[in-house]
């Protein structure tokens, strides 16, 4: 059996919508960490004018691949390998990326690296589209957010919900600036960035 993700299965729904008035005259998108797979299903079985591509660690290929041989869609290639840490992204020009709960769980580096390797890729005018919890320019974290930040960081010390103030830092010296911070729901948000 597949493995399944809840919160996959639901965010869907929520963030497509964020993302299509973004995906005018894009023909492909790279998604970084697909996980399941669930998402990045449900949005080429949506967009067949777009062209899909799945990517995650080594480990997480096979039921990728999987998931991805059920689906069928013309649109939607083989997974392909991308530790955002390390030199194998694919060719560039990258027109849209997006990643959905992968930051937190990522080391501070692996997070660099990722926001590093989207702005040396990108196309001009290329978006950047991180789903998640994200703590807002050193603002508080509600509640549960604490307590979701806390449960990380027990788990694996490298890991953590990400502030946008130091992860501009990273990113807007290279040209790829943070745009909007969409609410989402149960305290989550689209960052959409974008490349200059
Ligand atoms: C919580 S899962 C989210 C999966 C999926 N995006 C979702 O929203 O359901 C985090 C994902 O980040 C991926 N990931 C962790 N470190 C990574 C790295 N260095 N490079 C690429 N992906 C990474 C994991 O393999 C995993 O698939």
């Amino acid at each position: 059996m597949q493995p399944y993700s809840q919160a996959a299965e639901e965010n869907k729904t929520v963030v497509l919508p964020v993302l299509e008035p973004r995906l005018k005259g894009v023909d492909q998108v790279l998604e970084i960490g697909s996980g399941t797979a669930e998402q990045i299903v449900y949005f080429a079985a949506q967009h067949p004018e777009v062209r899909w591509q799945a990517s995650d660690l080594a480990a997480n290929i096979p039921h990728i691949q999987a998931r991805i041989a059920d689906a069928a869609l013309a649109n939607l290639p083989d997974p392909v390998i991308l530790d955002v840490s390390g030199d194998a992204w694919p060719s560039p020009p990258l027109q849209f990326v997006y990643t959905s709960n992968t930051l937190h769980i990522m080391s501070w580096q692996a997070v660099a690296c990722l926001l590093r390797g989207c702005a040396e890729r990108l196309v001009a005018g290329g978006h950047l589209c991180v789903y998640g919890p994200f703590i807002l320019d050193g603002a508080p974290l509600c509640d549960s957010n604490i307590a979701f930040d806390q449960h990380l960081r027990e788990r694996d010390p490298l890991s953590g919900i990400r502030d946008t103030a130091a992860m501009r830092e990273v990113a807007e010296p290279l040209g790829l600036l943070l745009q909007e911070q969409i609410a989402m729901p149960h305290n989550n948000h689209v960052l959409i960035w974008q490349k200059r």
